[in-house]
C-alpha cells in the first residue's frame, strides 16, 4: 500500500504514543511510525499489554497497528523514510551541573537532533512535541544545519496539551492545536503542512498559528496558569481548615463567576505529574536568566505552596495520630499522580510514602493501575512497605487511610467493612475530598478532609 505521507515520531512515551496513535486513527492515508531507543518499550507497544494505561488507547492502537501505525527500534531507517519527524523524547529537570534542579536536561533532545542530521537524506519538517525551554527550536535548527549535507530542515513548535487519563479525548477533540513557525516562506510552508495533518479532524478555527517562540512559551505558561489555580485553591484550603470554612463551598462560589470559571479548583494534597513542576521550573529558570527576579519569584511561589501542602498533610497526620506514627500501619489509597493513569511521576504519594517511612510507619500501598510504578519509585527506600491490589486487604489492621489519588473505586468501597478491619481509633485523611466525610464520621472514623475542619470523636 502506498501512503500519502510518512510521519515519524521519535520517543514512544506518554506523549508520542497516544498522539501518533490518534494521527494514524484519523488519517489512514498516512503511514505513522513511532521509534524509541528502549527495546522493551517498543516490544510493549507491539504487544497486548501497552506500556501506558490510558482509557481508549488500546482500541485505537489495536485498530491501526500493522495497518498504518508501526512501532520500531530502527530510528535510522525511520528518519530516512519519513517527511515529517515529531520529536517527543523526555526532557526531565536537570539533576547535575549548572541549573541543576531547575533547567531542562536537554541531552536526549540534543542527541536526537544530531541523529536526525546524520541520518537524513532528504528534506524534513521537524516538529517539537516535547516541552522545551523557549528558543530550543532555534538551537535545534542550528544543530541540524551546522553541516551542509544538502538537506533542508524546517523546525516547528507544536506543544502537546493533552492531560493524562483524558489523553484520547483531548487528542480527538482538543480546545486548540498550537503550531509555531518561523515567519519565512519555508517556515510558513512547513506550518501549513502540519496544519493540513490536524485539519483531518480538528476544526480549522481551533488550529492556532504563531511565531515559534510564542508557541514554545505558551506551553510553559498554560501549565503554569493551571498549576497556579491549584496552588491558589490549596493555599486557601489551609485557611479554611483554621477558619471553619469549607473549601468546596468557597471554590464553588468563586468558580461560578464566569470570569474565573469552575475547572481546576479542586483542593488536593498537591499537584503531581511530569509537566507542572518541570514547566514552572523551566519558566523560573528562564526569568532568572533574563534577570527578571520578581517574575521568577512569583512563579516559584506556585511550587512552594505545592510543597507546603504536602508537608502540611503529613504534619496533620502526625498531629492527629498522637504525634507518633512509629509502627502504625498506614494505607495509601492510590499512588498515581491522578486518577485514570498508572503514571506516578512527581506524584504527591511518593513524598507522603517517604515521609511516613521516615516516621517509621508501616506503609501499605494500593492502586488499581500504578502498583508497578510505585514499586520502582520506592525501590531501595528503607522501611516497612508493602503493595496490595485489594483495597480491603490493604486496610486490614491499619490505623489510618490516606487518600492520595481520586480513583472512583475508592469512593465506592464498603467502609463499614473497612472500619471493622482497622485498628482503633481509625483515621481517614482524604487528600482528594472524594469520600462522604459525614458518613465515615458517623461510622466511627476520625476524618480529616482537605480545606474543611476535621471530624473527630475526641
Ligand atoms: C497537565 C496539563 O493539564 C496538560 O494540558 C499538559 O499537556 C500536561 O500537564 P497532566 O499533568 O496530565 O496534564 O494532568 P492534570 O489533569 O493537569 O493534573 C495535574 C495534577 O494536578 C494532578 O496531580 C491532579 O490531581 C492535580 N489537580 C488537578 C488538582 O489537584 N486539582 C485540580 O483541580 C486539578
Ligand atoms: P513524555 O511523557 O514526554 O512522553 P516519556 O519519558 O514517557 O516522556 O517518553 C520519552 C521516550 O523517549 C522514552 O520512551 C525514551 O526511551 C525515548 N527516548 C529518549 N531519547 C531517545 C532517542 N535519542 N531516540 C529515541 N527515543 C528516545
Amino acid at each position: 500500500m502506498t501512503f500519502e505521507k510518512s510521519i515519524l515520531c521519535i520517543g514512544a512515551g506518554y506523549v508520542g504514543g497516544p498522539t501518533m496513535a490518534m494521527i494514524a486513527f484519523k488519517c489512514p492515508q498516512y503511514k505513522v511510525t513511532v521509534v524509541d531507543i528502549n527495546p522493551d518499550r517498543i516490544a510493549q507497544w507491539n504487544s497486548d499489554d501497552l506500556p501506558i494505561y490510558e482509557p481508549g488507547l488500546d482500541e485505537i492502537v489495536k485498530a491501526r497497528r500493522g495497518v498504518n501505525l508501526f512501532f520500531s527500534t530502527d530510528v535510522e531507517k525511520g528518519i530516512q523514510e519519513c517527511e515529517i519527524i515529531f520529536v517527543s523524547v523526555n526532557t526531565p529537570t536537570k539533576n547535575f551541573g549548572a541549573g541543576a534542579g531547575m533547567a531542562a536536561d536537554l541531552q536526549y533532545w540534543d542527541k536526537t537532533a544530531r541523529q536526525i542530521r546524520e541520518c537524513a537524506r532528504s528534506d524534513k519538517i521537524i516538529v517539537e512535541k516535547s516541552t522545551l525551554p523557549v528558543k530550543t527550536a532555534q538551537a535545534m535548527k542550528r544543530i541540524l544545519t551546522c553541516e551542509d549535507n544538502g538537506v533542508r530542515f524546517d523546525v516547528l513548535s507544536n506543544p502537546e496539551f493533552l492531560a493524562e487519563g483524558t489523553a484520547i479525548r483531548d487528542l480527538e477533540d482538543p480546545d486548540r492545536v498550537l503550531i509555531g513557525s518561523t515567519q519565512t516562506p519555508n517556515g510558513i510552508r512547513a506550518r501549513d503542512t502540519l496544519v493540513e495533518i490536524y485539519a483531518n479532524w480538528v476544526p480549522r478555527d481551533r488550529i492556532i498559528t504563531s511565531n515559534i517562540w510564542s508557541s514554545e512559551l505558551s506551553k510553559l505558561v498554560a501549565n503554569a496558569f493551571l498549576a497556579q489555580r491549584i496552588s491558589s485553591i490549596n493555599s486557601i484550603s489551609a485557611l479554611c481548615e483554621k477558619a471553619d470554612a469549607d473549601i468546596q463551598e468557597v471554590a464553588h462560589a468563586v468558580g461560578t463567576d464566569s470570569r474565573v470559571g469552575n475547572r481546576f479548583l479542586n483542593a488536593s494534597i498537591g499537584f503531581g505529574g511530569s509537566c507542572f513542576k518541570k514547566d514552572i521550573l523551566n519558566l523560573v529558570y528562564l526569568c532568572r536568566y533574563y534577570d527578571l527576579k520578581e517574575v521568577a519569584d512569583y512563579w516559584e511561589g506556585v511550587i512552594r505552596i505545592n510543597d507546603y501542602q504536602k508537608e502540611r498533610f503529613i504534619l496533620k497526620m502526625l498531629d492527629a495520630l498522637f504525634n507518633t506514627l512509629a509502627d502504625k500501619k498506614i494505607c495509601l489509597f492510590g499512588f498515581a499522580f491522578k486518577a485514570d493513569t498508572g503514571d506516578t511521576r512527581e506524584s504527591p504519594a511518593i513524598f507522603v510514602a517517604n515521609r511516613l517511612l521516615e516516621e517509621r510507619a508501616r506503609v501499605v500501598i494500593t492502586d488499581p493501575k500504578a502498583l508497578e510504578n510505585a514499586m520502582m519509585d520506592m525501590e531501595g527506600v528503607p522501611g516497612d512497605i508493602s503493595y496490595e491490589e485489594d483495597p480491603y486487604a490493604a486496610c486490614d489492621g491499619c490505623s489510618a487511610i490516606a487518600v492520595m489519588t481520586e480513583w472512583r473505586v475508592f469512593a465506592a468501597l464498603d467502609y463499614e467493612r473497612i472500619y471493622r478491619s482497622m485498628a482503633k481509633p481509625a483515621f481517614v485523611f482524604d487528600g482528594r475530598n472524594i469520600l462522604d466525610h459525614q458518613r465515615l464520621f458517623e461510622m466511627g472514623f476520625n476524618v480529616f478532609p482537605i480545606g474543611k475542619p476535621g471530624l473527630t470523636h475526641f
